[in-house]
C-alpha cells in the first residue's frame, strides 16, 4: 500500500509524514534530514537549538539564532532535496524573532503550537515558507482562522491537530485529557470541515494532518480515512540512530513501561507527557529552585518566582546525560519503542 504524497502550496513531501519537533535537542538535523532524505517532512526545533554552542549559557539568543542557521544547513545537505521545516513554540521568550530568523534562512515550513500562534501570518509574509497552526479542539481552529481571515485575509498553508496522546506539552486541561481522547475523531472531522471552509473561501488546498499516537500503518490509515492527508509522529522517531538525543535518554525509552508513562504539570501552563523517574516523583512534592534562567519562556507564562521547575534545566538535563534529574518528554506510545533502527527501517514498514 502506498499513500498519496503530502502537497502543500507547491510542496509535494513523496510519503505524507511530518516528523514532529522535539525539543530540547531531540529532533535537530540528523533526524530531521534524514526523515526529509526518505520522502517525509523533517522538523527542527527551536526550542534551546543552541544548546550545545560554546557560547549558549553566557548568551543564550545568540546562539539560539546562530543554530538556526546552521542546524537548517546540516538537515538540507542530508536531505538532498527533502523538505526541513521548524517548530516554534508561542510560549518560547522572543518568538517573533525566531520566526523571523527562520524565515530569513529560508525554511521550507514552520509548524507553531504551545499558544495561538496569532501573528504568525504577518511574521511570515512575502516568504515560500509555509506555515501550520498546531490545534487541538475544533473551538481554537475556529476563533484562530476566523482572527486570521478578518486581519490577514488569508488561512493556514496547512493544519496540524495535535491530540491528548501526544508527547510533550499537550492542549488540554489536565482532567480533559482522558475523555479528550475518547472524542478525538469527532473533533478530528469537525477541524476538518472548519479548516475546508476557509479553504474554500481563500480558494487554496489546505491539507489536516494528525498528531499524537499514530505509531503503525493501521493508524495512519485511520487519520487519513477521517479525511486527513497526512500525520506527525514523534515518539517513534526516538528509536532511532538518527534521533539527535543521546543514548542514555533512548535507552529510557526503550526500558519504558506502559505504567512509567505520566502527566505531569509543567510551567508553561499546560500538561505535559513524559516517563516517570525521580524527578517526575519530586515535582509532585517539591518546588526545585532555579539554579540560572535562560530566558526560555514568556515572563507572563513563567514568574520566575513561583513556577515548580525551571522547563530548559529539566529538557537540558535529559540530553545532558542526566536522566534522573530529568523531564523526559514522550508520547503515549513511548513503551512501545523497545529496538533502536533507522529512519529508512521505520518509513519503509510504515509505507510499504
Ligand atoms: C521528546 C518530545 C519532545 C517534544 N517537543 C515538542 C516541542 O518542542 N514543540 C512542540 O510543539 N511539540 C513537541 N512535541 C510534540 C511532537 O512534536 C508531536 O506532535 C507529538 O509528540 C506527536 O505524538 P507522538 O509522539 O505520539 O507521535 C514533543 C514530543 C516529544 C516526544
Amino acid at each position: 500500500m502506498t499513500f498519496n504524497p503530502l502537497k502543500i502550496g507547491e510542496l509535494t513531501a513523496k510519503i505524507p509524514i511530518i516528523q514532529g519537533g522535539m525539543g530540547i535537542g531531540v529532533s535537530l538535523h540528523r533526524l530531521a534530514g534524514s526523515v526529509a532524505r526518505e520522502g517525509g517532512i523533517g522538523i527542527l526545533s527551536t526550542a534551546q537549538i543552541g544548546y550545545q554552542c560554546d557560547d549558549f549559557e553566557k548568551n543564550t539568543m545568540k546562539a539560539n539564532l546562530f543554530a538556526i542557521k546552521e542546524q537548517f544547513e546540516k538537515a538540507k545537505k542530508i536531505a538532498k532535496n527533502g523538505i526541513i521545516g521548524f517548530n516554534v513554540m508561542v510560549a518560547q521568550f522572543e518568538y517573533e524573532k525566531i520566526i523571523r530568523r527562520c524565515v530569513e534562512i529560508g525554511a521550507d515550513v514552520i509548524i507553531s503550537g504551545a499558544g495561538l500562534p496569532i501573528n504568525l501570518p504577518e511574521l511570515v509574509k512575502g516568504s515560500k515558507t509555509k506555515f501550520a497552526p498546531i490545534i487541538s479542539s475544533s473551538k481554537g481552529a475556529k476563533v484562530l482562522l476566523k482572527m486570521w481571515a478578518k486581519r490577514y485575509q488569508r488561512t493556514a498553508d496547512f493544519v496540524i491537530i495535535e491530540g491528548p496522546l501526544a508527547g510533550g506539552h499537550l492542549g488540554f486541561k489536565y482532567e480533559e485529557i482522558e475523555s479528550a481522547a475518547n472524542q478525538m475523531d469527532s473533533e478530528v472531522k469537525k477541524i476538518i470541515e472548519i479548516v475546508n471552509q476557509y479553504a474554500k473561501m481563500f480558494q487554496i488546498n489546505v491539507p489536516v494532518v494528525f498528531a499524537g499516537g499514530v505509531y503503525t500503518k493501521e493508524d495512519i490509515k485511520h487519520y487519513l480515512s477521517l479525511g486527513c492527508s497526512g500525520v506527525q509522529m514523534a515518539t517513534r522517531f526516538v528509536g532511532t540512530i538518527e534521533c539527535d538525543a543521546p543514548n542514555d535518554f533512548k535507552e529510557r525509552y526503550l526500558n519504558a513501561k506502559k505504567e512509567d508513562i505520566e502527566i505531569i504539570k509543567s510551567p508553561v501552563g499546560m500538561p505535559g507527557r513524559a516517563i516517570k523517574n525521580t524527578f517526575t516523583s519530586v515535582i509532585k512534592t517539591k518546588t526545585i529552585p532555579i539554579k540560572k534562567c535562560r530566558n526560555c519562556l514568556l515572563l507572563k507564562l513563567c514568574n520566575r518566582k513561583d513556577i515548580p521547575f525551571c522547563i530548559s534545566e529539566a529538557l537540558l538535563n535529559a540530553v545532558n546525560h542526566k536522566t534522573e534529574e530529568a523531564l523526559l518528554f514522550a508520547g503515549s506510545n513511548a513503551y512501545r519503542v523497545n529496538e533502536i533502527t533507522t529512519v529508512k527501517d521505520i518509513l519503509g514498514n510504515l509505507t510499504s
